[in-house]
Parts: C-alpha cells; sequence; structure tokens
C-alpha cells in the first residue's frame, strides 16, 4: 500500500501522464519534484501543470550548485570519460536527482518514489540503485516499465481522454536529455547508426560551416583541479560553465556521436553535445601532464576509466566510489595552473600551459643553451637499463635468429 509517492517530473509527456496514472491505479496521492540541473526548465509553469494535473503538492528545487559542486567537479577531477567519449552529464545527474526524491520523500512522509525511466535504459539502473542505497525501505515506482501504453500516440490519447494537458511546444522527434554538463540525444532517425545526425539534433553549437573563421582564445585557470577562472577572470562555477559553453559552442566544439554499451546489454547511438565539459576536460588533462609524475598519470588514467564506468553503471553511492573519490582528491593537490587552448572550426586545442606546481623543467628538456642535463651519465643508465635485455639476447633470441625479425610476419600458407 502507497498512500504518498514522490514523482521526479520534468514537465514532458511520460512524467504528466504518470501523475494520473498513479493516482488512477494506485489510488495515491502524488507529490512532484521538478529539479533543476542546468537545464533551464520553466519551474513555474511546470509547477503549474503538476497541480492542474491533479498532484497534491508540487515541489521545485535549484540543485545547480549542489550538483557542480558534488558530481560535476569530481568527476572532472577524476577525468571521467565513458568509452573515451561521453562525459557522463546525465549519468552525473541521476544520483542527485534519487538524492532529492528521497529527501523530499523523508520531508512528506511518503512511502515510494516515481520515475519516467524506461526499462531498457541506464536511467532506471541509477535511480533504483541510489534509491535503494540511500532507502532501501522506499519503493520506487516506474510506471513506463508497466504500463500498456507503447507508443507516443496512445500516451497521446491516454492524455486527452483524462483531460491531461499535453506540453503545448512542439516536441523534438529525438528523446533527450540536458543539465550544464551537457546533453543527450537520442532515438528518431538516430537510430540508424549509418545515418549521420540531422543539424536539428543540436541546439548547444554551431556546424563547422557556420563558426567564426577567426579562431578564439581562452585561458582557464585551475586551483587543486577545479576551474577557478577564465581569461584572468575568477568566476563563480555555474558562471564559468555557462561561459564555455556559450564560447566553446559558438566555434562548434562539443559535438560526440557515440554508439555506446548500454548496461543493460543494449549498444546505443547516443549524440552528446558538451561544449564546456570537453574544452574542461581537455584542459585539465593537459595540466595533470604537467603536474602529476608519470606513474601517477599512468595509474590516474586507468582509475579514470574505472571512475566512469562507476557512474555510467549507477554505482555513486558505494563505498568503491568513495575510495576512488579520494584517491582521486589526493591526486588534484597540485593540479593548479593555467591552460591556453584555441578554439577553432569544431576543434578546441591546447596551445599552452603554466604552472607553479610544474614538474616540466625546461633547463633539463632543452637542446639549447642552459642545458644542465648530464649526457655522459645517460650511458651508465642504458648499461643498467638494458642488461636484463642483452642478457635475455644472448641466452635465447640469438640462438633462433631468424625469429627475431620474422616474429610478426603473418602465416602466409594455409595450414593444410
Ligand atoms: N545514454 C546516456 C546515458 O545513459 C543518456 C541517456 C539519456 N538520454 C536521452 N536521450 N534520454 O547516460
Amino acid at each position: 500500500m502507497v498512500d504518498k509517492v514522490v514523482l521526479a517530473y520534468s514537465g514532458g509527456l511520460d512524467t504528466s501522464v504518470i501523475i494520473r496514472w498513479l493516482m488512477d491505479n494506485l489510488r495515491c496521492q502524488v507529490i512532484t519534484l521538478t529539479i533543476d540541473l542546468g537545464n533551464q526548465p520553466k519551474l513555474e509553469e511546470i509547477r503549474a501543470r503538476a497541480l492542474e494535473i491533479g498532484a497534491a503538492k508540487a515541489l521545485v528545487v535549484d540543485a545547480r550548485e549542489l550538483f557542480v559542486r558534488h558530481f560535476v567537479w569530481p568527476a572532472l577531477r577524476a577525468g571521467a570519460v565513458y568509452e573515451g567519449q561521453y562525459p557522463l552529464a546525465t549519468a552525473l545527474g541521476r544520483p542527485l536527482i534519487a538524492k532529492l526524491l528521497v529527501d523530499a520523500a523523508r520531508e512528506e512522509g511518503a512511502t515510494a518514489v516515481a520515475h519516467g525511466c524506461t526499462g531498457k535504459g541506464n536511467d532506471q539502473v541509477r535511480f533504483d540503485l541510489s534509491v535503494g542505497a540511500l532507502a532501501p525501505d522506499l519503493r520506487v515506482i516506474a510506471p513506463v516499465r508497466e504500463w500498456e501504453l507503447k507508443t507516443r500516440e496512445e500516451e497521446i490519447a491516454y492524455a486527452q481522454r483524462h483531460g491531461i494537458p499535453v506540453p503545448v511546444t512542439r516536441e523534438s522527434p529525438y528523446s533527450t536529455d540536458e543539465n550544464l554538463w551537457g546533453r543527450s540525444i537520442e532515438s528518431g532517425v538516430l537510430e540508424d547508426a549509418w545515418q549521420e545526425p540531422p543539424e536539428d539534433v543540436y541546439l548547444w553549437t554551431r556546424p563547422v560551416t557556420d563558426t567564426p573563421a577567426a579562431a578564439a582564445q581562452v585561458e582557464i585557470e585551475f586551483r587543486e583541479g577545479v576551474p577557478v577562472a577564465l581569461d584572468g577572470q575568477e568566476l563563480e562555477s555555474l558562471a564559468l560553465i555557462d561561459r564555455l559553453n556559450r564560447l566553446a559552442g559558438e566555434h562548434g566544439v562539443g559535438r560526440i556521436d557515440h554508439l555506446e554499451n548500454r548496461l543493460v546489454g543494449i549498444k546505443s547511438r547516443e549524440i552528446y553535445e558538451a561544449p564546456a565539459a570537453t574544452v574542461l576536460l581537455q584542459a585539465h588533462r593537459a595540466l595533470e601532464q604537467m603536474t602529476l609524475s608519470k606513474d601517477q598519470v599512468r595509474l590516474k588514467e586507468r582509475v579514470a576509466q574505472e571512475y566512469a564506468d562507476l557512474i555510467y553503471n549507477g554505482l555513486w553511492f558505494t563505498a568503491h566510489h568513495q575510495d576512488l573519490a579520494a584517491y582521486v582528491a589526493s591526486t588534484q593537490r597540485h593540479v593548479t595552473g593555467t591552460v591556453r587552448l584555441r578554439l577553432h572550426r569544431g576543434a578546441a586545442t591546447v596551445v599552452g600551459r603554466r604552472s607553479p606546481e610544474s614538474l616540466y623543467d625546461k633547463s633539463l628538456a632543452t637542446y639549447e643553451t642552459g642545458d644542465v642535463f648530464d649526457q655522459k651519465a645517460a650511458v651508465g643508465f642504458i648499461y643498467v637499463w638494458g642488461l636484463p635485455v642483452r642478457v635475455q639476447a644472448q641466452a635465447q633470441l640469438l640462438k633462433h635468429p631468424d625469429g627475431l625479425l620474422g616474429l610478426t610476419e603473418p602465416q602466409r600458407e594455409p595450414a593444410r
């Protein structure tokens, strides 16, 4: 028995229909919760629609600061990019939405929470796991997994039968999700993996044919792995991300076409737009190359992949995450400095970096005057480094000299 449920409500068709479906099928009160993660929802309009459909209460929360501080910056510091392409905007938003759903359920005395995810995607997993970790006693209801409304048309018909106002804005032919770290776009013609995404998929980035002929330069200053200033001007996190989204988007930077591996085993073609994320991840990496040792860079790259998988797979609220986060935080204590990038025709290119914590030493690297590296010392180093190579060559490899060069030669004659 559920008598009160808190629904994560975006104001779109699915979640609008869900309000009514929950009321009719569970005979319970529905409290909607609409969360701003930088997706610029029309909060007042959405609130009013929820109440009009029959919600007992409509809550709205501006969670942008929380999102950046506790999710976006940690992911940036970790270098978390799923399968080398996706900066994880949607995936990062889910655990925070789950947390706020749980908070609201506690506040309102609800015994269940609900979301509008389908049974084929990653987002249901992220919500269900996060709620399960934070509040194992709460029931999670996902009507789209249960109901019989198979198509959009059936949903619209249901809405009309029940007097649910169908959102008036002409709905895009795609399924999209958006927050300040990026946009995710899928379905429609994008399901044809061979087909180039039509231009109407993109809202934040210009096509390269329409970007300024002149390149832009931008300097990004980081303090312990967190971006704090653009072009020498200190900015609040939200303003910094917003400005970079606009600037990089203007130059066509941040379009991603990813054929990704969903957790539920399906390969899916997703388009992402993430101008600020693309630039910041690239700049951050460049600064790490200057301020971390070779060993630190090597291990951190592996941790970044693990961290990205963990976010993608809905495992935010786990001890494994706490462990990795502690490692990442430790690696960032010297990642302070400034990176200069050029933005031009869809590409962001690092063109300079400097840091008060730099490990790059020009007097060691230089081929010009001022060289302090003792080249004679290299002989001893190579003698020791090469010792096992020479021993093995003499003991084994040189006894079969043909094999030394022919090792990788493919077999031409088919074996009979
Ligand atoms: N595939 C992405 C993820 O799992 C985005 C999912 C939401 N995308 C969407 N178009 N509704 O994080």
